[in-house]
């Protein structure tokens, strides 16, 4: 199923969100906030954050979720490993997907950098199956450079240990 968000709408409210507040968590909670709000049919947006070689929950919308995923395991995991998002019509085919809400069906991972260095992930989930499709690709991707634009050097706290 393909949802025409407007994508480029809401890159100027997530930079003006972002832009010149000097806190990483805050401004992810308020990306993940603005994300679940505004993106139709979604039970799950969140972040998790690099720290070594696992994935740790970052700022999130939706119901408790696994706390620490290893690198390569997972969607999650290994949208982290590879480097490239991960669009995932169907999570149940999907081998070593966590299931952290049963409600979940299918999911999208777009990851984040800083100076070139992974520092975490987007991880969107929908109860619909197949409810992301290319149209979401480009645009969440182009959504999280705005967003790694607008946090500038924040997210190197989390590379420099
Ligand atoms: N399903 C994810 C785990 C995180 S939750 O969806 C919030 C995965 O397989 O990596």
């Amino acid at each position: 199923m393909e949802k025409s968000v407007d994508y480029q709408a809401l890159i100027p409210r997530l930079t003006a969100l972002v832009e010149g507040v000097p806190h990483l968590i805050a401004n992810l909670a308020n990306a993940s906030a603005l994300i679940y709000q505004e993106l139709p049919d979604l039970n799950w947006a969140g972040f998790y954050l690099m720290k070594g070689e696992t994935l740790v929950l970052g700022p999130f919308q939706g119901k408790p979720a696994c706390i620490q995923i290893p690198l390569g395991r997972g969607v999650c995991g290994a949208a982290a490993q590879t480097g490239c998002p991960q669009l995932v019509p169907d999570v149940h085919a999907f081998p070593g997907h966590i299931a952290c809400d049963s409600a979940s069906n299918s999911e999208i991972v777009v990851p984040l950098y800083c100076g070139g260095q992974l520092w975490g992930v987007l991880d969107l989930d929908s109860p619909t199956l197949n409810r992301f499709g290319s149209w979401d690709l480009e645009g969440l991707t182009a959504l999280c450079s705005a967003l790694e634009g607008a946090l500038g050097d924040l997210p190197n706290c989390l590379l420099t240990k």
